[in-house]
């Protein structure tokens, strides 16, 4: 059985304290709720991860991780942050490839490529961001843009490797537009992306892999996404900050 996942993508958002008061909301919200294995975690930007740290110690079922990092292991990079760094914070989960990343800062495939290796050659959990353009699923190429990003940046890691994976399938058209994938689009291009998983390695693989789905996740729709048998959980943004919304999302698994 693959782990199924709820975790917030806090982006540029939200000072220490708010951080504090968002962790402590959901920490108390969880006290009396069976996980039953689920995993919860949210991503605060670098400065308030220590922060967010803290006030999820008396519950240490919000897993805490970071947002990006450097692929090099130390060095002249202004404004860089490393994985060993993440490491000596106790930070072990780290999003790479997320479409903010690729438009705003020109992170490349072969970029991300760099980026997935030094973190699986620190022991580091990935959580794996892709997906297409609006105009590339109005063409018809959605499938096969999935298919490269995936091909260049992650399908050269061993079968053992992807222990360390998770995959988050996030519409560049989706996210923050309100104009979530309905539950089919999300489990067709789940359920291809195991099928391409299993094609490059096993079926066996592949059905391990935990696949997130990424994009406009409310309380509203979470369910019916989630209820999906290749949706193994969501990437949420905006829905994130607000202690209420993703405390919804967190029980709609
Ligand atoms: P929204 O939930 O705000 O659409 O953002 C999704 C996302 O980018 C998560 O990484």
């Amino acid at each position: 059985m693959r782990t199924k996942i709820v975790a917030g993508n806090w982006k540029m958002n939200l000072d220490r304290d708010q951080s504090i008061q968002l962790v402590n909301a959901i920490s108390a919200a969880l006290q009396n709720h069976d996980l039953q294995g689920n995993r919860v975690m949210v991503f605060p930007p670098f400065v308030n991860i220590s922060a967010a740290q803290q006030a999820s110690n008396r519950d240490l079922r919000v897993e805490v991780g970071a947002q990006n990092m450097h692929q090099a292991a130390s060095g002249a990079y202004t404004g860089e942050v490393s994985a060993q760094m993440l490491l000596s914070n106790e930070v072990t989960t780290v999003i790479l490839g997320h479409s903010e990343r690729r438009e705003y800062f020109y992170e490349s495939d072969a970029l991300l490529k760099e980026k997935v290796d030094a973190a699986i050659a620190h022991g580091m959990e990935v959580v794996f961001c892709f997906g297409e353009k609006l105009e590339e699923r109005n063409t018809g190429n959605h499938f096969k843009v999935v298919e490269d990003q995936l091909k260049k940046a992650i399908f050269h890691l061993h079968e053992g490797d992807w222990e360390k994976i998770i995959l988050a399938y996030e519409p560049v058209w989706a996210i923050g537009t309100g104009m979530t994938a309905s539950p089919e689009q999300a489990q067709e291009m789940h359920a291809f992306i195991r099928a391409t998983i299993a094609q490059a390695y096993s079926r066996e693989m592949a059905e391990g892999i935990s696949i997130l789905y990424g994009g406009s996740v409310k309380p509203g729709n979470a369910v019916e996404i989630f209820g999906k048998p290749d949706v193994d959980g969501g990437l949420i943004g905006g829905a994130a900050l607000q202690a209420a919304d993703f405390i919804a999302i967190i029980k709609a698994l």
